[in-house]
């Protein structure tokens, strides 16, 4: 659809460096006609961490705009340890990354006895293709656990630790660095959090985030002089913050949008949480005070 209007397709690839490099593995991006596409070399792939790589194809999009356009955004002096990272992951993907995959897939099959514990489900795609079977995603509800709970327990006392808990769910990334002790460990460490799931905190519910209003663009409001006010005294005001609670990672406030009740609300309830749902981009952590816009012409 996008090509019929002659507008280039660009993907955000990040998980899936690894798609090309195995037949059983979701199509890339790139196979399907992506004209660019950015791929985390180091989520999936064994380049170090922040190495990742963009890939170009075809006409859409000129290579000397785009090379013009990283160098306004790329620091000058490149880091030589992460581009070797590059080249040596891209050395071993290109000779060995069937096997390697192989070998992952093999332990992803391995990994398939979760299904029998009682009290967990395991994530299937409705068709394999569609999904990628590195990774496990593992539903903990009906063990009265939340999945940050879950992943409290797992990371803390089992040394099993997740790629991403939800609040019902904890995903595992399986790489072509997964050995089979690992999967034991998984095993095992699901053996016991099933056999004594302990505390529940399902008290929780993500009730929708509350609509808010724009005031101010995000940049007039960046620009704009700003005050620190008690929680309480921030009702109606302008946000200068940008505050997203992660999971979802969906903001809840913007710099320019009106911080209603129901937003604050949200907010402390979220809050009460603790430690389990991270309150992205907030200045004051321990929730006394929000940063807001400054009133003009207000009389004092
Ligand atoms: C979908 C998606 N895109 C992009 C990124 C950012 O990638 P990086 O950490 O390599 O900058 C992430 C990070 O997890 C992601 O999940």
């Amino acid at each position: 659809m996008v090509h019929q209007r002659n507008l280039p397709l660009l993907v955000d690839e990040a998980h899936g460096a690894h798609f090309a490099f195995h037949p059983e593995l979701p199509p890339s991006a790139l196979s399907l006609g992506a004209d660019v596409a950015v791929q985390s070399t180091h989520k999936t792939l064994g380049a170090m961490t922040q190495a990742a790589m963009l890939h170009l194809q075809g006409s859409r999009v000129d290579p000397d705009r785009l090379a013009q356009s990283l160098r306004s955004l790329q620091s000058s002096s490149a880091s030589n340890l992460l581009l070797v990272s590059l080249d040596a992951a891209r050395h071993q993907i290109a000779l060995q990354g069937q096997t390697l995959l192989t070998q992952t897939l093999q332990l992803a099959h391995q990994a398939q006895q979760l299904c029998e514990i009682p009290g967990i489900t395991v994530f299937k795609a409705p068709e394999p293709w569609r999904g990628d079977r590195t990774r496990l995603t593992i539903n903990v509800k009906q063990l009265g656990l939340s999945g940050f709970a879950a992943d409290e327990v797992l990371h803390e006392q089992l040394g099993v630790t997740a790629e991403l808990p939800t609040l019902q769910n904890l995903t595992f990334v399986l790489t072509i660095g997964t050995r089979p002790a690992d999967i034991d460990q998984l095993v095992q460490a699901f053996i016991q959090l099933a056999q004594n799931p302990a505390q529940t905190d399902l008290s929780y519910s993500h009730s929708e985030l509350p609509p808010a209003q724009t005031i101010l663009s995000p940049r007039d409001a960046f620009y704009a002089p700003t005050e620190t006010v008690a929680l309480e005294k921030a009702i109606n005001r302008i946000s200068a913050e940008l505050i997203c609670p992660y999971p979802p990672g969906i903001p809840l406030l913007l710099p320019g949008e009106t911080i209603s009740a129901a937003s604050l609300d949200y907010l402390q309830q979220i809050h009460s949480l603790n430690s389990l749902i991270a309150l992205e981009g907030i200045s004051d952590r321990s929730l006394r005070t929000l940063r807001v816009i400054q009133e003009t012409g207000k009389k004092k």
